[in-house]
């Protein structure tokens, strides 16, 4: 590495949480996995990455803090700095591979709880490496990347509201609401249970799913936002035909039958429609604004202080009001 490339400090990345506003299960692929149609948009939930070049000679390291995500040697951030280190042309470091990084990252979202936080981990690790190194990777180079590391990786990338299709790397971004709209709010309680996504999809190919409905509502939505015609109101006026476009909820439910009773007590305590994000556990209800998403929160943790919500796992869920951006990312 020249000294040209070597960055000083530390390129820092906000990686969002997600949530799949409809998920259609549109078959499976010859490759095992599911053709998917999904309107994705990211979260203000964030975890916070940071890379530094490691010391000459040494390897690439990650240091957590936060939630606990398992085993550090299976974490996707490692993963997307060795695909980055394969895939890159040999040009800026001559003959030597490209050199070692040292990775910080501060985990806030919730893991294996249908927010994408790990994919959206790997995706800003992709980005903020190919910055440390001054590699020069074109869009749809880094696309394909993305899309070995992980299905929901790419979508990341697109940093905004998107389509998601195929089994995660056609990604569509989408227009999203009418400018100058307030950013609708979203409530997310996540059960303290993990739902690993490879056994909520394995239920869904043994029979677990119900109705088929999301294709038609995913589409609508999606037509709808490509050209920025809704506004928060709109969308809010979508909840419950949104809520229930999740073809992998009942896969989900055989795979953790506490989810039923649990979502059915957040809609009575809630009084609104709630969806499943993704292959779940983490639930959503839509609000008008943040300030709406909080004060939602408040009385949450007061029906749960009384015991009005029937919870699955042995600790309490976890608590989000968030909103939903319009654009994410970038250098900082
Ligand atoms: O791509 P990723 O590693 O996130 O996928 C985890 C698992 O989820 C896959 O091994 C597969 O079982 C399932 N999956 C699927 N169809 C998709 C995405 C994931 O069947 N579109």
């Amino acid at each position: 590495m020249t000294d040209a490339h070597r960055r000083l400090g530390p390129v820092v990345r906000l990686a969002p949480a997600k949530l799949n506003l409809t998920l259609a299960v549109l078959g499976r692929r010859e490759d095992g996995f599911h053709a998917l149609h999904s309107v994705m948009v990211p979260l203000s939930l964030a975890d916070q990455l940071s890379l530094a070049p490691a010391p000459p000679g040494g390897v690439d390291s990650l240091h957590r803090t936060g939630l606990d995500a398992g085993p550090i040697e299976h974490d996707l951030v490692l993963r997307a700095i060795r695909h980055a280190r394969e895939a890159l042309p040999r040009g800026p470091f001559g003959a030597d591979p490209a050199p070692p990084v040292a990775a910080r990252l501060d985990k806030r979202i919730p893991v294996a709880a249908g927010l994408g936080g790990g994919s959206s981990d790997a995706a800003a690790a992709l980005d903020a490496v190919l910055e440390l190194w001054a590699a020069d990777v074109e869009t749809e180079r880094r696309a394909a990347i993305a899309a070995e590391i992980g299905s929901d990786v790419p979508f990341f990338l697109a940093r905004g509201p998107a389509l998601v299709e195929g089994r995660g790397e056609r990604v569509t971004p989408l227009a999203w609401l009418r400018p100058g709209e307030e950013a609708p709010g979203v409530l997310l309680v996540t059960p303290a249970v993990r739902l690993p996504t490879p056994a909520v999809f394995a239920a869904y190919a043994a029979g677990h799913r119900a109705g088929g409905a999301a294709r038609l509502a995913s589409e609508h939505l999606a037509a709808e936002l490509r050209d920025g015609r809704l506004g928060t109101r709109d969308l809010l006026a979508r909840a419950a035909v949104l809520a229930s476009a999740n073809d992998l909820a009942a896969a989900a439910d055989a795979v953790e039958p506490g989810l039923l009773p649990f979502r059915r007590s957040l809609v009575r305590v809630l009084a609104r429609p709630v969806g499943l994000s993704g292959s779940g556990p983490t639930h959503w209800a839509l609000y008008p604004s943040l300030d709406a998403a909080r004060a939602a929160s408040d009385a949450l943790h007061a029906a749960l202080a009384a015991g009005r919500l029937a919870l699955p796992g042995d600790a309490p869920p976890a608590i989000h009001a968030v909103s939903i951006l319009a654009a994410h990312g970038g250098p900082s």
